[in-house]
């Protein structure tokens, strides 16, 4: 069986949508540092962009957790596989990751991040499919909301696959 990707965005428009989040997040943090929590490995392409196009101090965690299950469905448990080097109290979290998909992980995420005493937690997110919500889950800053369709590129894997793709893609089987 052949496999193949079709462009769903491009990389001038995953860039251009990326500088535009960055100067929003410039706006609405000025006067303050951003603590920008990566959530591996998805998020990290995501995150390194994001963090060029902030003009405000910025400072970097990250973080990897693992929803147990098959690898196009996230089953709703959540391990954390490797936490955050630094303490949250009194920063402004803002969470980066690459999509949210029925929302477990990240409800699940916000809320132990949440306990760790922060001055504030956002959400931003590269992707959004609102379709597959099953949790809900506030999100501050999206890039795309996409149809459901299972993507790959700029962080997102198909099996560990095309994470490197720099665009958004979609596996096709023919
Ligand atoms: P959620 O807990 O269902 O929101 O799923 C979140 C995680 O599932 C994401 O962080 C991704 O790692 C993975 N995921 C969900 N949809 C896709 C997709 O279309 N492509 C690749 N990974 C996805
Ligand atoms: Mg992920």
């Amino acid at each position: 069986m052949a496999e193949r990707v079709e462009i769903m965005l491009t990389e001038e428009e995953v860039d251009s949508r990326i500088r535009e989040i960055g100067e929003q997040i410039s706006k609405d943090y000025a006067g303050k540092m951003v603590h920008l929590v990566c959530v591996l490995k998805g998020g990290s392409f995501f995150m390194t962009e994001l963090a060029k196009r902030i003009t405000v101090p910025v400072s970097l965690d990250f973080m990897s957790v693992s929803s147990y299950g098959g690898s196009t469905k996230s089953s709703g448990v959540v391990r954390i596989v490797k936490d955050l080097d630094e303490p949250l109290e009194d920063k402004d979290v803002l969470v980066v990751e690459d999509i949210v998909d029925s929302g477990r992980t990240l409800s699940y995420l916000l809320e132990l991040l949440k306990d760790r005493g922060p001055a504030s937690v956002k959400l931003c997110t590269l992707l959004d499919k609102p379709e597959r919500r099953v949790v809900d889950v506030h999100v501050d800053y999206t890039g795309f909301e996409i149809p459901d369709e299972f993507v790959v590129g700029y962080g997102l894997d198909y099996d560990q696959r095309y994470r490197n793709l720099p665009y958004i893609g979609v596996v096709r089987f023919d």
